[in-house]
């Protein structure tokens, strides 16, 4: 597909992000996501934020879902003021997600959009980075369940929606350490690898209808927090900025009719790299 200049995003009130559109591969028709409905957990910081403002940049209607409400209200008035879409809050700690909240939120999201073509899972708990055999297990508690047990909540109550879609995405946000293990990455690495299972396992099951598209990106080594958290000594200026992946993150979410630029031959159940998506290759 060929975009004229006009259907091609300015992007003028995002300069983080125009300023990376410049190098893209693709181009995105400007209502590339116009009327889909997409959650984004962790929406009020880091790629979660960045993923919320770019989705509602090229027309979606994000639902906004994350533990801090003063940091999700910022990004709801950003939208609010930068863009003609309607974002919904949803002030939740994952951590506390129980099967009647998920309900709760299945029916609002019903009812507010009457459709959902999206998830990005990217909400995420660190935890402490020690040997296993002195892991607290509290703390491995609060991992599996904010990194592994509240997705597949959320996978299972948002299903019925997501499967009315007639194209539908679901990312997971995963990591180098759930691929491939490092010692001292403890509950974090290990609900990673099972984070990549359930995205297997979602990917296999719903293939077949071929209207849910299931993917697992590993950003690779990003400017947020939790990277700030995870490497205290690490110069920040030396990784990609959140807005770096936020091509991949469009690509992924947009329906094919869309895009322009090189053919984009994904396969539902692909494990992406941001990083190599950067380099151009994956
Ligand atoms: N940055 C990296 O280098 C890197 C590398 C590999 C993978 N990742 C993955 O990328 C994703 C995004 O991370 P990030 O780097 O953007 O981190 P971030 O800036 O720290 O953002 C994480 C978000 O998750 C939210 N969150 C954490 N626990 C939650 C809970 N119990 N309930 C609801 N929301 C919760 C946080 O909310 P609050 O702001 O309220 O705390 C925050 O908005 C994560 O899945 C992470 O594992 C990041």
């Amino acid at each position: 597909m060929t975009l004229t200049t006009e259907a091609v995003n300015n992007l003028n009130h995002y300069p983080e992000l125009a300023a990376k559109q410049i190098s893209w591969q693709h181009r995105f028709h400007h209502e590339a996501l116009k009327d889909k409905a997409i959650l984004v957990t962790g929406a009020g910081d880091g790629i979660g934020s960045a993923t919320a403002k770019t989705y509602a940049s090229f027309g979606a209607d994000v639902i906004l879902l994350g533990r801090t409400r003063s940091k999700l209200e910022a990004v709801f008035d950003w939208i609010e003021s930068h863009t003609k879409t309607s974002p919904v809050i949803v002030p939740c700690d994952l951590e506390n997600l129980d099967s009647a909240t998920v309900e709760n939120l299945a029916d609002s999201i019903d009812e507010n959009f009457g459709h959902l073509e999206g998830i990005v899972h990217n909400a995420s708990r660190l935890g402490p980075k020690v040997p296993i055999v002195h892991y607290p297990e509290d703390e491995w508690q609060r991992v599996m369940q904010t990194n592994v047990n509240a997705v597949f909540m959320l996978n299972k109550g948002l299903f019925e929606l997501l499967d009315k879609s007639e194209h539908a995405c679901v990312i997971h946000t995963s990591s180098s350490v759930g691929r491939e293990a490092r010692a001292y990455w403890g509950a974090y690495a290990a609900s990673k690898f099972a984070l990549e299972g359930l995205s297997q396992l979602f990917a296999d099951e719903t293939e077949n209808a071929g209207n849910i598209h299931v993917y697992s990106v590993n950003p690779g080594g990003t400017r947020t927090a939790m990277r700030r958290e995870a490497y205290p000594l690490e110069d920040p200026a030396t990784l990609p900025t959140p807005e770096d992946h936020m091509e991949l993150y469009l690509a992924l979410m947009c329906s094919k009719d869309q895009v322009s630029g090189d053919v984009l031959a994904f396969t539902t159940g692909q494990q992406l790299d941001a990083r190599n998506w950067l380099k151009g290759s994956n």
